[in-house]
């Protein structure tokens, strides 16, 4: 490597032990504060927090605290206002906020980092950040819950076929297939949950991994930034990401569910199925072919599911081969977390307004269901509870099918006297079974299809929703 040479003097925080300057690449090449820049608010208000302790221990003075409180908060001012001049020689976002704060308020500013270093500092800043955004994915998750709920309420009656093997298997209404995605993503909205209490924990005070020789008060510094709990061992707090892996995790399975739920749009939205429009803004035309309408925004959601599960392979990967405590690898962390977390707000911002607006095509789900022959399993049933055994009537139902199709008709269509040769069990009761909706009124128990027990799940959903702590 050439041994280009940065420029002027030394403005280095911790130049003193350097008897040469970085080399200009390696500035360039180990400088963060192009990205993490975007932690400036939670490493000022970290900062003011541990100065306020630092204070309160009696290592700071009254006015000390003041002077560097009152000059974070016009430093916080000047990003907001553009005015800060973002600096690579000062590598990242700490170290810039730092020199600025001493540029301010002068030599007091240089007190600031006392019992502290980048590594806690870098910890705290980031959790602070991840605990905010959690708390705003889980305000985005409860948005699309109750969009779902509204929807599946108002296609509580909507038969359509019911798939396995993406052939049709039996019939179900269109609100009980919605409440499947709205359990999804109420498990979803739990892990972030639980996720937060892992992640709202006090690294700072850790230090450079072995604590520090002041008389700190952590304890104070967790009650001034809202942490929950205190890292028990300095080493781990330095080093910990695993709560940033985690996070990682939980947003993938929203991405796979969001994915899921993109695919059924995707096929339901096409010319083949037919079941559904979306709204014509959420949609594109094609360059070529004037008469295309192509559900973009469910495909690129899709899509996006692979950078995510990418993220959270980069973070493990990233963390598999360190030794304690902190090590530089860890800056690596930042890019894909704010991918990642900036992916799945996107996401679920898309179907919070893309749902609304879908036409349901309630004939053409209806029709789709009664070609499917999807009530034989009901005819089974029924040939059962007139005493015969199941795998008897299996067989039965299965030759009725095939002279159904023969016949080009379907199953509810064939006559009493048609039905009956192929069992004498058979009496003009079969044809309230038959029908697709004596079909899902009968599957009527806690978790099944009935129109009655989509409606008692929606109004159970909208109490668990109301139910659910927030932080
Ligand atoms: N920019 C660094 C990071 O993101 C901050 C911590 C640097 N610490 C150090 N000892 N060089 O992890």
């Amino acid at each position: 490597m050439k041994p280009e040479q940065s420029s002027g003097q030394d403005d280095r925080l911790w130049g003193g032990r350097f008897s040469e300057p970085t080399d200009a690449f390696v500035q360039s090449f180990t400088a963060s504060v192009g990205f993490d820049r975007r932690l400036y608010r939670y490493d000022i208000q970290g900062s003011i927090a541990h100065a306020r302790m630092l204070c309160h221990v009696g290592v700071l003075s009254d006015a000390e605290c003041a002077a560097i409180v009152g000059g974070l908060e016009e430093i916080q001012k000047d990003v907001e206002s553009g005015r800060l001049a973002w600096s690579v020689a000062l590598e990242d976002v700490h170290m810039n906020i730092e020199s600025r704060l001493t540029e301010r308020i002068g030599e007091v500013g240089k007190k600031l980092h006392t019992g502290r270093s980048r590594n806690d500092q870098v910890a705290t800043d980031l959790r602070l950040y991840l605990r905010a955004e959690i708390d705003a994915v889980m305000a985005r998750l409860e948005a699309l819950l109750g969009v779902l709920l509204d929807l599946a309420e108002r296609e509580a009656d909507t038969i359509m076929p019911g798939y396995t093997h993406l052939q049709a298997a039996q019939p179900v209404t269109l609100g009980h297939h919605l409440l499947a995605w709205f359990e999804m993503f109420f498990r979803d909205r739990g892990r972030f949950f639980d996720c937060r209490r892992r992640v709202n924990v006090l690294p700072l005070g850790a230090a450079a991994l072995a604590g520090t020789s002041f008389p700190i008060d952590r304890v104070f510094t967790a009650r001034e930034l809202g942490f929950e709990a205190i890292a028990e061992n300095s080493l781990d707090a330095v080093s910990d990401r695993d709560f940033a892996i985690e996070l990682c995790a939980c947003a993938a399975l929203v991405l796979t569910h969001l994915s899921r739920s993109s695919e059924e749009l995707v096929l339901w939205s096409s010319p083949q199925f037919d079941f559904i429009e979306l709204g014509d803004a959420f949609c594109t035309g094609s360059s070529i072919m004037p008469q295309k309408k192509n559900p973009d925004v469910p495909e690129l959601v899709r899509g996006k599911s692979g950078r995510v599960y990418g993220h959270l392979m980069a973070l493990l990967t990233l963390m598999k081969g360190q030794p304690l405590a902190y090590n530089r690898d860890n800056q690596e962390d930042k890019e894909p977390l704010f991918d990642t977390v900036d992916t799945v707000e996107d996401c679920l911002r898309a179907y919070i307004e893309m749902l609304p607006s879908m036409t349901v095509k309630r004939e053409r789900l209806r029709e789709a269901a009664r070609r499917g022959m999807t009530t034989a399993t009901d005819l089974a049933d029924y040939l059962v509870r007139k005493g015969m055994a199941f795998r008897d009537a299996h067989a039965i139902v299965g030759r009725a099918v095939r002279h159904a199709f023969d016949a080009g008709r379907d199953l509810c269509d064939l006559t009493l006297a048609e039905l009956r040769s192929h069992s004498p069990a058979i009496d003009q009761d079969v044809y309230a079974v038959l029908t697709l909706e004596g079909s899902v009124a009968a599957r009527d128990h806690f978790g099944g299809t009935a129109p009655a027990q989509v409606r008692a799940a929606v109004e159970r959903g909208r109490q668990r929703l109301a139910a659910l702590s927030r932080p």
